[in-house]
């Protein structure tokens, strides 16, 4: 069973399905960890991620080895964690572009579908209910107003970088959300059949209770 959590950044997904898929004894996937990893990858080896020749051309030589712990799908590439690098700036700002690659989109859509061996799935990302499993009958779309988003970010990225202005997350996530509902490839729309929920002014427990609660009543757990 794949449960898929969808919406744009900052909408509460992250916690929302970690803690969701903490209650339903499900494994926790992070998609978009995925598409910064790739992007981090690029960082370090100095490719243009516009340049979709030469991320190909990565994709082709580096190695993504999936990986199960604490009841979370992560992984390593060319053997190497990059923990929580991928959550900077550097990549932040560029992981858009690679997003956007259909050669990227291919690669990870692929990593993403292979996951199913690991057990049932809570998925969080912006194409899962459309285009990584669009079969799955459980498919949720979290949204929340920009302002809220950005203030919420900008708390996080405070707590790891010690700054964080919320006019500026504010712009950054618009841009962001620009690139990903424009793109040609998978772009972020709500999924045929997804249940919208509108978490600004909702807290995350109350969030959560919505999504277990909707999968009690369509039996997914007793
Ligand atoms: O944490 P936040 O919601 O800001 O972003 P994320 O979930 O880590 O995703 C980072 C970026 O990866 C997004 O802005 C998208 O460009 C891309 N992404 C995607 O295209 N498809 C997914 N299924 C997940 C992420």
């Amino acid at each position: 069973m794949i449960v898929a959590v969808d919406g744009p950044s900052a909408s509460g997904k992250s916690t929302v399905s970690r803690r969701a898929a903490q209650a339903l004894g499900f494994i926790y996937v992070d998609s978009g960890a995925l598409y910064r990893g790739v992007t981090w990858k690029c960082v370090k080896e100095g490719i243009d991620v516009t340049d979709s020749q030469a991320v190909t051309n990565l994709l082709i030589r580096m190695t993504m080895d999936l990986v199960l712990t604490d009841n979370a799908v992560g992984y390593v590439i060319d053997g190497e964690d990059p923990g929580q690098e991928i959550r900077a700036e550097p990549v932040r700002e560029r992981v858009s572009d690679i997003a956007a690659q259909q050669s990227v989109r291919v690669y990870i859509v692929e990593k993403l579908r292979q996951m199913t061996q690991f057990g049932n799935l809570v998925m969080e990302g912006r194409d899962i209910g459309t285009v990584v499993f669009p079969e799955s009958p459980y498919k949720y779309y979290l949204d929340a107003d920009p302002e809220e988003r950005a203030r919420r970010r900008a708390v996080e990225i405070q707590q790891t970088e010690g700054t964080g202005d919320v006019d500026e997350v504010l712009s950054s996530l618009r841009r962001r959300d620009q690139k990903d509902s424009s793109r040609v490839t998978a772009p972020l729309q709500i999924a045929l059949g997804a249940k919208i929920i509108n978490s600004t002014g909702m807290t995350i427990d109350q969030v959560v209770d919505t999504i277990v609660s909707d999968l009690k009543k369509a039996g997914v757990v007793s």
